[in-house]
């Protein structure tokens, strides 16, 4: 199939890229010329495993091409989807400008019938939104239909979740047009279902806002833990056993970060208030989030005694592993409220030093965890990178000048930790 996908930023590049490698020919459209450059040169603007391998493969393969050419993009295509970014207003509502723009480039180029397919995060709505502005902006009098096809994949492990998704929902407004995308994908023998648009652009809403809220309740039983002397981990399996809990998405910890939960959660009590509905659940849900860096400092402050003059090594920036991301990390308010406080900083990410530095540039970035461990008074863990977990314990207490541990994501067993000669403190545990 002719596939055009309007926006390259994570959904747009990864769709993209898995859709070329399906088979399918697939045209990438953005407006950033310098990131169209640098990926028609095969140079990535985000890091994301395994994406560099599947985008120059089917580049050669010329299954892939990249323009900043909506207009020839839109001609060529069957289908169009729309993964640009829907960033947060001031108020919590969603800012669907990029939205409009691509709906008024795909209308101003509709040459015959085409279907348009949102994958963007969008407010319940959007589908609307989207056809009137093609139905303005449309030159010809030419058919088209709107299809919400909510993307549902995780910064990380985008790839694997794209070609593998848990379920596949389509919204269309008929079941011929829903038969054209089962039909595209069918290859990936995925559950698949098929509603209106309306309830597909709700499904994405309350699935991040539900695991949001997930990741919210167990923090805060992780801090009744603390105050109890009941351990998270043991509480986190115990409940997980049961089915209709499940056990992902309980990992007490610092909260969560990322371009999505804060701000679809505040888009989501955006559109319930302007449907009259007070949704204080999810009110909640960014409190008990929002205190998650301040719980973390207060443990650490009264265990060291007051961070000035102290050296911290911080391990991990990026809002999760195996991402460059720095939006909403928690790194980025836990070091500044360290710093406000008189520490200095020693930090390091595996791959996240370079978006970290044009967000906080005042401190130091180390090469790896052991110079970050280097004479420092404490060490803290903000994200759970995999190489954390395999570090040489013995090396990096020597290079300590304080073996102090304070493990924000609960990486570590305490007893191996306390037994290797560390002082050592976690979430909800002892
Ligand atoms: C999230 C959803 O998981 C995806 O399904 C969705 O497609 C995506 O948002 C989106 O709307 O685009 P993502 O933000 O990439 O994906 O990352 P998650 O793996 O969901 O993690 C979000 C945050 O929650 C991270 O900071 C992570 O550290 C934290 N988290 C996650 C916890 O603190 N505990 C957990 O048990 C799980």
């Amino acid at each position: 199939m002719n596939i055009c996908v309007i926006g390259t930023g994570y959904v747009g590049l990864v769709t993209g890229a898995v859709f070329a490698d399906l088979g399918n020919d697939v045209i990438c459209v953005d407006n950033d010329k310098e990131k169209i450059e640098l990926l028609n040169k095969g140079i990535m603007p985000i890091y994301e495993p395994g994406l560099k391998e599947i985008v120059q493969n089917n580049v050669e393969d010329r299954r892939l091409t990249f323009t900043t050419d909506i207009n020839k993009g839109v001609r060529i295509s069957e289908i169009i989807f729309i993964c640009v970014g829907t960033p947060a207003k001031n108020n919590g509502e969603t800012d669907i400008s990029y939205i409009e723009e691509a709906a008024k480039g795909i209308g101003k180029a509709l040459n015959e019938y085409k279907i348009i397919v949102n994958k963007s995060t969008v407010p319940i709505g959007t589908g609307d939104f989207v056809r009137e502005i093609i139905e303005k902006n449309k030159e010809k009098d030419i058919n088209f239909d709107v299809v919400s096809n909510p993307e549902f994949l995780r910064e990380g492990s985008a790839i694997q979740d794209t070609l593998a998704p848990e379920r596949i929902v389509i919204g269309a407004p008929t079941k011929e047009v829903a038969m054209k995308l089962l039909e595209l994908y069918a290859t990936l023998g995925r559950p698949m279902l098929i509603t209106d648009i309306y309830s597909a652009e709700m499904i994405k809403y309350a699935s991040n806002t539900f695991l949001a809220m997930k990741i919210s309740f167990i923090n805060k039983i992780a801090n009744i833990c603390e105050s109890t002397g009941a351990n998270i981990s043991d509480v986190t399996k115990g409940i997980g056993y049961d089915s209709r809990i499940g056990s992902s998405f309980l990992n007490a910890g610092l909260g969560f970060g990322g371009s999505c939960f804060p701000k679809d959660i505040k888009s989501f009590l955006h559109t319930a208030k302007k449907f009259g509905h007070d949704f204080n659940l999810l009110n909640s849900v960014i409190e008990i989030d929002n205190n998650r860096a301040t719980h973390f400092m207060n443990i650490i402050r009264e265990k060291i005694g007051g961070f000035k003059g102290k050296t911290i090594g911080i391990l991990g920036l990026s809002f999760k592993p195996d991402t460059d991301d720095m939006r909403d990390a928690k790194s980025i308010e836990i070091i500044k409220m360290m710093l406000s406080e008189g520490a200095k900083i020693k930090a390091y990410d595996p791959v996240a030093i370079e978006n970290a530095k044009k967000i906080i540039p005042n401190i130091e970035y180390a090469k790896n965890s052991y110079s970050a461990a280097y004479k420092a008074d404490a060490i803290a863990i903000i994200t759970e990178w995999r190489e954390f977990k395999l570090l040489n314990m013995e090396k990096i207490k020597k290079e300590m000048k304080r073996p102090v541990i304070f493990d924000g994501r609960n990486i570590y067993d305490p007893e191996k930790m306390r037994k290797t000669g560390f002082e050592y403190y976690s979430i909800g545990r002892r």
